[in-house]
Protein backbone atom coordinates (compact mmCIF):
# COMPACT_ATOMS: atom_id res chain seq x y z
CA UNK A 1 0.00 0.00 0.00
CA UNK A 2 1.46 3.30 -0.81
CA UNK A 3 2.18 5.99 1.94
CA UNK A 4 0.31 8.98 0.15
CA UNK A 5 -1.35 10.16 3.30
CA UNK A 6 1.92 8.92 5.52
CA UNK A 7 1.84 12.28 7.96
CA UNK A 8 -1.57 13.42 8.12
CA UNK A 9 -4.14 12.94 10.60
CA UNK A 10 -7.97 11.46 10.00
CA UNK A 11 -10.78 12.16 11.91
CA UNK A 12 -13.77 8.93 10.87
CA UNK A 13 -16.89 9.42 12.17
CA UNK A 14 -18.64 6.60 12.50
CA UNK A 15 -15.66 4.03 12.05
CA UNK A 16 -16.83 1.06 14.48
CA UNK A 17 -19.21 -1.45 13.02
CA UNK A 18 -22.03 -3.31 13.77
CA UNK A 19 -23.63 -6.72 12.57
CA UNK A 20 -22.48 -10.41 11.27
CA UNK A 21 -19.15 -10.87 9.87
CA UNK A 22 -18.59 -11.92 6.06
CA UNK A 23 -18.34 -15.86 5.50
CA UNK A 24 -14.51 -17.01 7.01
CA UNK A 25 -13.67 -13.60 8.54
CA UNK A 26 -14.27 -12.47 12.33
CA UNK A 27 -14.23 -8.95 12.12
CA UNK A 28 -17.44 -7.34 11.16
CA UNK A 29 -16.88 -4.99 8.62
CA UNK A 30 -18.45 -1.93 7.22
CA UNK A 31 -17.84 1.43 5.55
CA UNK A 32 -16.34 3.22 8.45
CA UNK A 33 -14.34 0.65 9.55
CA UNK A 34 -13.22 -0.29 6.23
CA UNK A 35 -12.28 3.14 5.45
CA UNK A 36 -10.24 3.89 8.89
CA UNK A 37 -8.07 0.57 7.69
CA UNK A 38 -7.45 1.91 4.45
CA UNK A 39 -6.28 5.51 5.85
CA UNK A 40 -4.06 4.04 7.98
CA UNK A 41 -2.91 1.63 5.50
CA UNK A 42 -1.55 4.67 3.77
CA UNK A 43 -0.22 6.02 6.06
CA UNK A 44 -2.34 8.02 8.13
CA UNK A 45 -3.28 8.67 12.03
CA UNK A 46 -6.60 7.48 12.26
CA UNK A 47 -9.32 8.80 15.26
CA UNK A 48 -12.40 6.59 15.40
CA UNK A 49 -15.27 8.19 16.68
CA UNK A 50 -18.23 5.71 17.17
CA UNK A 51 -21.21 6.02 20.01
CA UNK A 52 -19.63 2.18 20.98
CA UNK A 53 -16.54 2.72 21.99
CA UNK A 54 -15.60 -0.78 22.02
CA UNK A 55 -16.75 -1.14 17.90
CA UNK A 56 -14.37 1.95 17.84
CA UNK A 57 -11.56 -0.14 20.25
CA UNK A 58 -11.66 -2.97 17.80
CA UNK A 59 -11.51 -0.77 14.63
CA UNK A 60 -8.18 0.82 16.30
CA UNK A 61 -6.73 -2.46 17.74
CA UNK A 62 -7.23 -3.21 13.47
CA UNK A 63 -5.05 -0.13 11.94
CA UNK A 64 -1.54 -0.39 11.02
CA UNK A 65 -0.23 2.54 12.72
CA UNK A 66 -1.44 4.83 15.38
CA UNK A 67 -4.66 5.70 16.28
CA UNK A 68 -7.16 6.81 18.83
CA UNK A 69 -10.70 5.64 19.45
CA UNK A 70 -13.55 8.16 20.77
CA UNK A 71 -16.80 7.45 21.96
CA UNK A 72 -19.37 10.01 20.07
CA UNK A 73 -22.96 10.09 19.71
CA UNK A 74 -23.74 12.19 16.40
CA UNK A 75 -27.27 12.48 17.38
CA UNK A 76 -25.88 14.92 19.65
CA UNK A 77 -24.31 18.47 19.05
CA UNK A 78 -21.97 18.75 22.12
CA UNK A 79 -20.79 15.41 21.70
CA UNK A 80 -20.04 15.46 17.76
CA UNK A 81 -17.79 19.37 18.97
CA UNK A 82 -16.22 17.10 21.79
CA UNK A 83 -15.39 14.09 19.64
CA UNK A 84 -13.32 16.86 17.25
CA UNK A 85 -11.93 18.60 20.14
CA UNK A 86 -10.57 15.18 21.65
CA UNK A 87 -9.74 14.34 18.28
CA UNK A 88 -7.19 17.63 17.79
CA UNK A 89 -5.54 17.30 21.56
CA UNK A 90 -4.74 14.00 21.04
CA UNK A 91 -3.96 13.94 17.28
CA UNK A 92 -2.80 17.00 16.55
CA UNK A 93 -4.73 19.07 13.39
CA UNK A 94 -7.16 17.20 11.43
CA UNK A 95 -6.11 17.25 7.73
CA UNK A 96 -8.91 14.41 6.86
CA UNK A 97 -12.40 14.20 8.04
CA UNK A 98 -14.40 11.35 6.90
CA UNK A 99 -18.46 12.01 7.68
CA UNK A 100 -19.23 8.57 7.20
CA UNK A 101 -22.00 7.89 10.08
CA UNK A 102 -25.84 7.26 8.83
CA UNK A 103 -28.71 5.38 9.79
CA UNK A 104 -31.40 4.32 7.20
CA UNK A 105 -34.86 4.78 8.06
CA UNK A 106 -37.82 2.47 6.94
CA UNK A 107 -41.00 5.07 6.77
CA UNK A 108 -42.44 6.00 3.53
CA UNK A 109 -44.53 9.11 3.17
CA UNK A 110 -47.53 7.76 4.26
CA UNK A 111 -46.17 6.83 7.78
CA UNK A 112 -42.88 9.26 7.82
CA UNK A 113 -43.18 9.85 11.46
CA UNK A 114 -41.76 13.59 12.87
CA UNK A 115 -39.53 11.13 15.43
CA UNK A 116 -37.86 9.00 12.58
CA UNK A 117 -37.29 12.27 10.56
CA UNK A 118 -35.74 13.98 13.10
CA UNK A 119 -33.20 11.28 14.28
CA UNK A 120 -32.19 10.72 11.03
CA UNK A 121 -31.77 14.67 10.48
CA UNK A 122 -29.65 14.37 13.49
CA UNK A 123 -27.71 11.65 12.68
CA UNK A 124 -27.34 11.88 8.70
CA UNK A 125 -26.59 15.78 8.51
CA UNK A 126 -26.77 17.99 11.16
CA UNK A 127 -23.89 15.74 12.97
CA UNK A 128 -22.04 16.01 9.42
CA UNK A 129 -22.02 19.79 9.15
CA UNK A 130 -20.91 20.20 13.17
CA UNK A 131 -18.10 17.89 12.44
CA UNK A 132 -17.05 19.81 9.49
CA UNK A 133 -17.46 23.13 11.33
CA UNK A 134 -15.73 21.72 14.58
CA UNK A 135 -12.77 20.52 12.32
CA UNK A 136 -12.69 23.82 10.18
CA UNK A 137 -10.22 26.14 12.02
CA UNK A 138 -7.54 24.26 12.28
CA UNK A 139 -8.00 23.27 8.67
CA UNK A 140 -8.03 27.36 7.75
CA UNK A 141 -4.98 27.34 9.78
CA UNK A 142 -3.32 25.19 8.02
CA UNK A 143 -4.77 25.72 4.91
CA UNK A 144 -5.12 21.86 3.95
CA UNK A 145 -7.71 19.84 4.71
CA UNK A 146 -9.80 17.52 3.10
CA UNK A 147 -13.30 16.33 4.12
CA UNK A 148 -15.42 13.55 2.45
CA UNK A 149 -18.92 12.73 3.16
CA UNK A 150 -20.57 9.25 2.73
CA UNK A 151 -23.05 9.51 0.93
CA UNK A 152 -25.72 7.26 -0.71
CA UNK A 153 -27.65 6.88 -4.48
CA UNK A 154 -30.99 7.10 -1.97
CA UNK A 155 -30.10 10.96 -1.88
CA UNK A 156 -30.05 11.20 -5.32
CA UNK A 157 -32.82 8.54 -6.45
CA UNK A 158 -35.38 7.20 -4.58
CA UNK A 159 -35.40 3.37 -3.58
CA UNK A 160 -39.59 4.12 -2.05
CA UNK A 161 -38.51 2.59 1.32
CA UNK A 162 -37.06 5.58 3.54
CA UNK A 163 -38.12 9.24 2.99
CA UNK A 164 -36.11 10.55 6.02
CA UNK A 165 -32.81 8.64 4.14
CA UNK A 166 -33.72 10.11 1.07
CA UNK A 167 -33.99 13.26 1.94
CA UNK A 168 -31.27 13.28 4.09
CA UNK A 169 -28.95 12.01 1.86
CA UNK A 170 -30.17 14.62 -0.73
CA UNK A 171 -29.05 17.35 2.46
CA UNK A 172 -26.49 16.15 2.91
CA UNK A 173 -24.74 16.17 -0.70
CA UNK A 174 -25.56 20.14 -0.23
CA UNK A 175 -23.59 20.67 2.99
CA UNK A 176 -20.81 18.84 1.08
CA UNK A 177 -20.77 21.46 -2.19
CA UNK A 178 -21.37 24.41 0.43
CA UNK A 179 -17.94 23.56 2.33
CA UNK A 180 -16.71 22.87 -1.43
CA UNK A 181 -17.52 25.89 -3.18
CA UNK A 182 -17.23 28.18 0.33
CA UNK A 183 -13.86 27.16 0.81
CA UNK A 184 -12.13 26.24 -2.15
CA UNK A 185 -9.40 28.71 -2.13
CA UNK A 186 -8.41 28.42 1.20
CA UNK A 187 -7.18 24.96 0.55
CA UNK A 188 -9.82 22.77 1.93
CA UNK A 189 -11.88 20.55 -0.50
CA UNK A 190 -15.00 18.66 -0.02
CA UNK A 191 -16.21 15.62 -1.78
CA UNK A 192 -18.69 12.25 -1.34
CA UNK A 193 -18.60 9.13 -2.04
CA UNK A 194 -22.09 8.03 -3.36
CA UNK A 195 -22.51 4.24 -2.70
CA UNK A 196 -24.93 1.79 -3.99
CA UNK A 197 -25.29 -1.31 -2.61
CA UNK A 198 -22.72 -2.07 -0.19
CA UNK A 199 -21.94 -5.67 2.15
CA UNK A 200 -21.80 -3.88 5.09
CA UNK A 201 -22.26 -5.54 8.52
CA UNK A 202 -24.88 -3.15 9.14
CA UNK A 203 -26.78 -4.12 6.27
CA UNK A 204 -26.47 -7.92 6.58
CA UNK A 205 -27.65 -7.48 10.26
CA UNK A 206 -30.92 -5.19 9.12
CA UNK A 207 -31.46 -7.04 5.49
CA UNK A 208 -29.50 -10.49 6.45
CA UNK A 209 -26.55 -11.32 4.17
CA UNK A 210 -29.24 -13.63 2.16
CA UNK A 211 -31.02 -10.83 0.95
CA UNK A 212 -27.56 -9.49 -0.93
CA UNK A 213 -28.54 -12.20 -3.68
CA UNK A 214 -31.59 -9.45 -4.47
CA UNK A 215 -29.84 -6.20 -3.62
CA UNK A 216 -27.22 -7.64 -5.99
CA UNK A 217 -29.48 -8.51 -8.86
CA UNK A 218 -30.19 -5.06 -9.89
CA UNK A 219 -26.45 -4.27 -9.97
CA UNK A 220 -25.22 -4.53 -13.72
CA UNK A 221 -21.38 -6.25 -12.09
CA UNK A 222 -24.21 -8.55 -10.59
CA UNK A 223 -22.45 -8.30 -7.00
CA UNK A 224 -23.21 -6.18 -3.97
CA UNK A 225 -19.95 -3.44 -3.38
CA UNK A 226 -17.57 -4.70 -0.77
CA UNK A 227 -16.68 -1.98 2.24
CA UNK A 228 -13.40 -2.15 0.97
CA UNK A 229 -14.13 -0.62 -2.26
CA UNK A 230 -16.16 2.09 -0.79
CA UNK A 231 -13.08 3.03 1.31
CA UNK A 232 -10.59 3.09 -1.31
CA UNK A 233 -13.00 5.74 -3.26
CA UNK A 234 -12.89 7.60 0.26
CA UNK A 235 -9.17 7.32 0.32
CA UNK A 236 -8.73 8.62 -2.90
CA UNK A 237 -10.75 11.82 -2.42
CA UNK A 238 -8.76 12.45 0.53
CA UNK A 239 -5.50 12.17 -1.01
CA UNK A 240 -3.37 14.79 -2.75
CA UNK A 241 -4.29 12.74 -6.08
CA UNK A 242 -7.66 14.34 -6.41
CA UNK A 243 -5.94 18.00 -5.57
CA UNK A 244 -7.89 19.67 -8.00
CA UNK A 245 -11.66 17.87 -6.80
CA UNK A 246 -13.99 19.62 -4.79
CA UNK A 247 -17.26 19.75 -4.25
CA UNK A 248 -17.97 16.09 -6.59
CA UNK A 249 -19.82 13.42 -6.23
CA UNK A 250 -17.90 10.11 -6.44
CA UNK A 251 -20.81 7.35 -7.74
CA UNK A 252 -19.50 3.74 -6.27
CA UNK A 253 -22.47 1.97 -7.37
CA UNK A 254 -21.24 -1.20 -9.62
CA UNK A 255 -22.94 0.36 -12.56
CA UNK A 256 -26.66 0.85 -11.18
CA UNK A 257 -27.14 4.59 -12.11
CA UNK A 258 -25.48 4.04 -15.23
CA UNK A 259 -28.00 1.61 -16.21
CA UNK A 260 -31.24 1.73 -18.10
CA UNK A 261 -33.98 0.01 -15.13
CA UNK A 262 -34.05 -3.96 -16.53
CA UNK A 263 -32.69 -6.33 -13.68
CA UNK A 264 -29.46 -7.74 -14.48
CA UNK A 265 -30.21 -11.66 -13.78
N1 LIG B 1 -24.11 -0.34 3.24
C1 LIG B 1 -24.72 0.19 2.21
O1 LIG B 1 -25.28 -0.50 1.33
C2 LIG B 1 -24.74 1.68 2.08
C3 LIG B 1 -25.24 2.22 0.88
C4 LIG B 1 -25.25 3.58 0.71
C5 LIG B 1 -24.74 4.39 1.70
N2 LIG B 1 -24.26 3.87 2.84
C6 LIG B 1 -23.77 4.78 3.87
O2 LIG B 1 -22.56 4.31 4.41
C7 LIG B 1 -22.45 4.80 5.73
C8 LIG B 1 -22.06 3.67 6.64
O3 LIG B 1 -22.98 2.63 6.53
P1 LIG B 1 -22.60 1.13 6.90
O4 LIG B 1 -23.79 0.35 6.55
O5 LIG B 1 -21.33 0.72 6.26
O6 LIG B 1 -22.37 1.21 8.43
P2 LIG B 1 -20.99 1.27 9.25
O7 LIG B 1 -20.68 -0.12 9.63
O8 LIG B 1 -19.95 2.06 8.56
O9 LIG B 1 -21.48 2.18 10.45
C9 LIG B 1 -22.10 1.67 11.53
C10 LIG B 1 -21.46 2.38 12.72
O10 LIG B 1 -22.09 3.66 12.95
C11 LIG B 1 -22.23 3.78 14.34
N3 LIG B 1 -23.31 4.70 14.72
C12 LIG B 1 -24.64 4.55 14.54
N4 LIG B 1 -25.31 5.58 15.07
C13 LIG B 1 -24.37 6.40 15.61
C14 LIG B 1 -24.44 7.62 16.32
N5 LIG B 1 -25.61 8.21 16.62
N6 LIG B 1 -23.29 8.20 16.71
C15 LIG B 1 -22.09 7.63 16.44
N7 LIG B 1 -21.97 6.45 15.78
C16 LIG B 1 -23.10 5.85 15.38
C17 LIG B 1 -22.54 2.36 14.81
O11 LIG B 1 -22.23 2.20 16.16
C18 LIG B 1 -21.69 1.49 13.92
O12 LIG B 1 -20.45 1.16 14.52
C19 LIG B 1 -23.78 5.47 6.08
O13 LIG B 1 -23.67 6.86 5.94
C20 LIG B 1 -24.71 4.91 5.03
O14 LIG B 1 -25.79 5.77 4.77
C21 LIG B 1 -24.26 2.53 3.06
Amino acid sequence: MSGRLQGRVAYVLGGGSEGPARDGESLPMGNGRAIALRLSAEGATVVVGDKSLDRATVTVEHLDGPGLAVEVDAADPDSCRAAVSTAIAHAGALDIVVCNVGISGREPLKVQSLEDWGIAGDVNVRSHWLTAQAALPTMLENARGAFVFVGSTAGIYSSRRSLSYEATKAAQLAVMRHVAVRYADRGVRANAVVLGNIDSALVRREFGAGGSDARAGVVPMGREGRPEEAAAAVAFLASDDAGYITGQSLVVDGGVSAAWPTPHR
